[in-house]
């Protein structure tokens, strides 16, 4: 029999990817908060993760064998206005850690690259952090508080992801590509640069640091790039010679949350223990050929 995982945030664009990747080695139980019923997989279910009781009586029953919390308020726009975004972000994840820790499991968090101020790019695990926003805030605060309920716990912090996704699941590169495919304006910033992976690479390095106890992980790509850089390979693998790519920078757009311009992560530490990131090209052509054969077999 394999190992029970549980991952929360499995409808969101990482956890689809890690369901996926996880299915070979692990028996991989999903929560969501209100999606299941719109994913097609049999161990998805909705429980809030503010529902400290829920969660809980949850873990009594599903008795997993280790878990990846993904869930999360993910836009730094939203977490910026809205202070409740807090529960979920922060307090919600160090009661999970304290309960993986009453059972002695491997548990890992998802952080984020927007931790950093952007000023001191490439950023490695030791590297001070000093968030912007809130949402970075947030994430700092998580990461210390785990750390303080479950020394045994394990921090991984992620890139900007890209990659292939089910039309349900939100998709940076789907909305990227349908823009530049009808010549739609596309405003993409030029002077904020990070090291987008995969989001299903992204996942076999958190399935890696699952047995990496008591560690921080930086899971980020091996090239740095713009979003301007990122459309522009996009719109040349699809074969658009003047996509309607409109050059931005961070201080024309008015954003609740202040943005870092350069959080590239330094990962040496994540690819000494195999983890594997594919090159920007090769991830857009992957995208592109799943892609085509969704629309061929609609
Ligand atoms: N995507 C990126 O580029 C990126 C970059 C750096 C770090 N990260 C981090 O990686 C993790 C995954 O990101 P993502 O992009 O996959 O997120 P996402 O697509 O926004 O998905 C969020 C997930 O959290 C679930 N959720 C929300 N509120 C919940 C609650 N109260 N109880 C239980 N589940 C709840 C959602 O379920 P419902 O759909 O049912 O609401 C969904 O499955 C997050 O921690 C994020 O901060 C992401």
């Amino acid at each position: 029999m394999q190992p029970k995982l549980l991952i929360t945030g499995a409808t969101g664009f990482v956890g689809h990817n890690l369901l996926k990747a996880s299915k070979n080695n692990w028996d991989a139980w999903g929560l969501a908060c209100q999606s299941a019923q719109k994913h097609q997989y049999p161990y998805l279910q909705n429980v809030d993760l503010c529902n400290y009781k829920q969660i809980k009586t949850y873990l009594k029953n599903t008795k997993p064998d280790a878990i990846i919390h993904l869930a999360a308020h993910s836009n730094p726009n939203e977490c910026q206005n809205n202070p409740h975004t807090d529960k979920l972000n922060i307090y919600a994840a160090a009661d999970l850690a304290g309960l993986a820790s009453d059972t002695h499991i491997p548990f890992v968090f998802s952080s984020s690259d927007l931790i950093f101020d952007g000023q001191h790019a490439p950023y490695d695990e030791t590297s001070p952090y000093n968030p912007l926003s809130r949402y970075g805030e947030q994430k700092v605060i998580a990461e210390t508080k785990i750390l303080q309920r479950y020394d045994q716990a394990t921090i991984c912090r992620l890139p900007l992801m890209f990659g292939w996704a089910p039309p349900q699941t939100k998709c940076l590169l789907r909305s990227m590509a349908n823009a530049i495919k009808t010549y739609q304006p596309l405003k993409l910033f030029v002077d904020e640069v990070r090291t987008p992976v995969d989001a299903f690479d992204a996942a076999q390095g958190l399935l890696l640091s699952i047995t990496q106890p008591s560690s921080i992980f930086h899971l980020g790509g091996k090239t740095s790039l713009s979003r301007f850089e990122l459309g522009h390979l996009l719109a040349m693998q699809l074969k658009i010679n003047n996509p309607n790519i409109i050059t931005v920078n961070q201080d024309d757009i008015n954003m609740p949350a202040p943005r870092a311009k350069d959080v590239s992560l330094k990962s040496e530490k994540a690819f000494n223990i195999g983890y594997s990131p594919h090159s920007p090209s090769d991830i857009i052509k992957n995208f592109i050929n799943k892609e085509n054969e969704r629309l061929n077999n609609k």
